[in-house]
């Protein structure tokens, strides 16, 4: 070929990157591998593949744990977390940086590995998967090293069970090990049966950075192995990256076992073009959004939503540049698109692209490689919003897509699925741009650019893309858990009596939904005692019906987030005012309920408790990330919703004061329970919501049986988060029912919390009332 040839085709000349030293260092651990358990290596029992998805060959032999492997892995973790915990900060941090420099120092055999296990292009592990591993361990060094200080009071959770998907296999393994390490816990990490070989290349990583025995153990297999690591009850901590039906079965699995947990599952993430978007960015922007990892990203930019004006334009030059993708050897270093991980994968895709009738289907005009798991970028247009294609994940190179007309229809577009963990907006308008990003339902939005991510910047999503971040302070505060053993709960039992009304008027006092007392559904009441019986009043008993009429006043007054924070604090420090006028009533009623005597003590906390966050509505801030990359990061609090709250049933005010207080500050609704045993203060609470300004909706009461309720608002599409203190025994059903739409759920797994304390109020309030979007906008050179 002469060089005018080349100049007239630009053809690349392949470029390929050696696989000698990978292929070298599989063949010295003798192409059989065992697990790594208490810094030693089992035997190998050569049981499952790993094979190359370019080429179908074996690189190497696996072996599946079995149940007695998995417990010595987890004795292990818990025999070696005292001693990590008690090295300390600096200590840690010191093995963190040790690992992270291990890493650079090897990056190319991690990388050359990666893309032969994965068959992800050599320049995006190269580029992008190992880089990033690294910082995550560097940045996490520094999370260690400063936790003492910036997590006050918290401590590791203990020993982690982690579980990892096949599609960023070395790179999801950064994001769970390093902030867990840096907390003080040891793991027990499952990589993807399609991908182990880094996980195990890390593992020797480990032993080379003198790590102590047991911090890391790294056991192999399939889903059977995962399913057992997260029930095995030696587990403190579940963290998963995968599917949202698995996702939702360990939610299940889980439940009521008292064991954190974190999901980070899949997504149908919307990729916007405004008209005045920078196109030739934008379409760029769609080889990154879509053609990354084949599509195989969790956050890929996989729905296109494009402005009807500009909307041929764009496709057709999208057609174009969908040609010019060059597709084949992932270790060619000029490849955009490689191989899908496995057979199965690929036969999931193209059932799910051949099942489809709708719209208009384009498959780039590349040549597919003779062998090995190909699938050719494949754009199909003029779908509508509901078609099966729009709304499931289908985790391949294939992009969907429709188009809007006004700012208002995109978003709703956007919104219309049941997940939310990224979205991608391009518009040269700032107005438009940061007038969309909030009303985008998503843990992470990139405006004028895509898939950008940082240690620094929390990573997860909303709805059914899971709860909890990676990265950033809200990953690292989500491997620790407040100091102390707390006591076990007492269960709050309603006091009995046979008297009769010392009042002739007695009434029954109403629920309050949606600004208004309401009579209950089912039309039953219950007389309400003291200690020695007198009948105080009667109280409504609400069913499933109630609870729906109550979430649907609380749907209704969405407009509260959008309110500012200053007028949430007036209105909270006004609710303040009037409980403080009508304090001594509210001081004899709490001790006519509960027979004790510090009905004052408990009024002046509430009232307090009230003052603290109208205080906190105007504070509670987000941050900016400064992430290394041409933009900045501004991690905003959102509301999470809609919260559903069984409140404490011993301090009848203060346990509901202090959950209505965080929950309104930050902009959400709630639909509140009050105490099962002792209701009747919070019916008298509720004419003090009716004086203080309170829009109908925001504050909703419910009275009645908390096992009945939590179960109806566990299980409410709806609800967006349930949080109990009930006395009752009720986190498992709540856990289990919260899975259907994987809600937020914060339980006190039969535990006390002192609400005339710290442990009363505050940040972990705060936290669990707000939830953090990442949005990265275009900032400096
Ligand atoms: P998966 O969710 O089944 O696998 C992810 C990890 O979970 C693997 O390590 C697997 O062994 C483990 N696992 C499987 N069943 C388990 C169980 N019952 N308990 C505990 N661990 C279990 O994903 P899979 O089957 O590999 O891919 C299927 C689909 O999932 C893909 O087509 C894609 O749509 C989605 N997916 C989404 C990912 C994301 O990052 N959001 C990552 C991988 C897959």
């Amino acid at each position: 070929m002469t060089v005018k040839e080349i100049f007239d085709t630009m053809d690349y000349g392949p470029a390929p990157e050696s696989a000698g030293d990978a292929l070298a260092w599989i063949v010295d651990q003798g192409s059989r591998f065992g697990m790594y358990i208490n810094g030693d290596w089992t035997a190998a029992r050569g049981e499952f593949h790993s094979r190359n998805p370019a080429n179908g060959e074996t690189l190497a032999d696996l072996t599946q744990a079995i149940p007695s492997e998995i417990d010595d892995a987890v004795a292990a973790a818990r025999a070696a977390q005292p001693g990590w915990a008690g090295l300390g900060g600096h200590g840690r941090a010191r093995y963190l940086y040790a690992i992270a420099r291990l890493l650079q120092k090897h990056s190319r055999l991690f990388a050359v590995l990666e893309t032969l296990d994965n068959g992800k292009p050599i320049r995006e592990s190269r580029d992008i998967d190992i880089p990033l591993a690294q910082r995550h361990f560097y940045y996490h060094a520094g999370m260690a090293q400063l936790m003492a200080a910036e997590l006050p009071g918290r401590e590791a959770h203990g020993v982690c069970g982690q579980i990892i998907p096949w599609n960023f296999p070395l790179l999801m393994l950064a994001w769970k090990i390093a902030p867990a390490l840096a907390a003080g816990n040891t793991v027990v990490l499952k990589p993807a049966e399609y991908t182990s070989l880094t996980a195990l290349l890390f593992a020797d990583i480990c032993t080379q950075a003198g790590l102590p025995r047991g911090v890391v153990n790294i056991v192999t297999g399939d889903g059977e192995v995962g399913e057992a690591l997260v029930s095995h009850p030696g587990i403190d901590k579940v963290a998963f990256t995968g599917s949202t039906p698995v996702g939702r079965a360990i939610r299940t699995a889980t439940a009521g076992s008292g064991k954190a947990l974190t999901l980070e599952l899949g997504g149908k993430s919307p990729y916007i073009v405004f008209e005045d978007a920078d196109i030739d960015s934008a379409i760029e922007g769609l080889v990154d959004a879509i053609w990354f990892n084949q599509g195989q990203v969790c956050c890929a930019g996989s729905r296109l939503i494009v402005q009807e004006g500009i909307a041929e334009t764009f496709h057709s030059r999208l057609r174009a540049r969908m040609d010019k993708l060059r597709m084949g050897n992932p270790l060619d270093k000029c490849i955009d698109v490689g191989a899908i991980v496995d057979p199965v994968q690929l036969q999931t895709i193209s059932k799910m692209v051949d099942s489809n009738t709708s719209g208009e289907i384009y498959r780039a005009n590349v040549e597919l490689p003779s062998e090995g798991c190909f699938y050719p970028p494949t754009l199909i247009t003029g779908l509508h919003p509901s078609d099966a294609l729009m709304q499931d994940e289908i985790f391949g190179p294939v992009l969907v897509g429709t188009t809007f007309r006004t700012p208002e229809e995109a978003v709703q577009i956007a919104n219309n699925t049941r997940y939310g963990l990224a979205a991608t907006l391009w518009s040269e308008n700032i107005n438009v741009a940061l007038d969309i990003a909030p009303k985008l339902a998503a843990g992470v939005v990139w405006i004028n650019g895509t898939n950008m991510f940082d240690a620094a910047a929390g990573f997860g999503g909303v709805r059914e893309s899971g709860f909890g971040r990676e990265g950033g302070w809200e990953g690292m505060s989500a491997y620790t858990r407040p100091g102390g053993k707390a006591d076990k709960l007492e269960e709050v039992i309603a006091f009995k009596g046979d008297a009769g009304p010392s009042d002739p008027l007695d009434r029954t006092a109403k629920l309050y939904v949606g600004g208004k007392q309401a009579r209950p559904d089912g039309g039953y009441s219950r007389g309400v005692h003291g200690p020695e019986g007198a009948l105080l009043g009667h109280v409504s008993l609400a069913n499933r019906k109630d609870v729906r009429n109550a979430v649907e006043a609380a749907k209704g007054a969405a407009s509260w987030g959008a309110t500012t924070g200053h007028l949430r604090a007036q209105i909270l420090y006004y609710i303040a005012e009037n409980l403080s006028a009508r304090a001594d009533e509210f001081a004899n009623r709490i001790e006519a309920l509960t027979g004790r005597k510090d009905g004052a003590r408990e009024v002046q906390a509430a009232i307090s408790r009230l003052f603290t966050y109208g205080a906190w509505a105007d504070k509670f801030d987000g941050q900016v990330h400064n992430v290394p990359i041409r933009a900045v990061a501004l991690a905003m609090r959102e509301p999470v919703g809609v919260i559903g709250a069984l409140c404490d049933d011993a301090q009848p005010l203060l346990g509901l004061v202090s959950v209505i207080g965080p929950a309104m500050a930050m902009g959400n609704r709630t639909v509140m329970v009050a105490s099962e045993a002792f209701p009747l203060a919070a019916t008298d609470f509720y004419q003090i919501l009716e004086t203080s300004d309170v829009p109908g909706g925001v504050v909703n009461i419910l009275t009645g049986s908390h096992g009945e309720l939590a179960k109806t608002l566990a299980d409410h599409m709806d609800v967006d988060a349930v949080w109990s203190f009930s006395s009752s025994d009720l986190s498992g059903a709540i856990e289990r029912g919260a899975a259907a739409n994987l809600k937020r759920t914060w339980v006190n797994n039969g535990r006390k919390r002192d609400w005339f304390g710290a442990e009363g109020e505050g940040r972990a309030f705060l936290d669990a009332a707000t939830e953090v979007k990442n949005i990265w906008v275009p900032y400096g050179a």
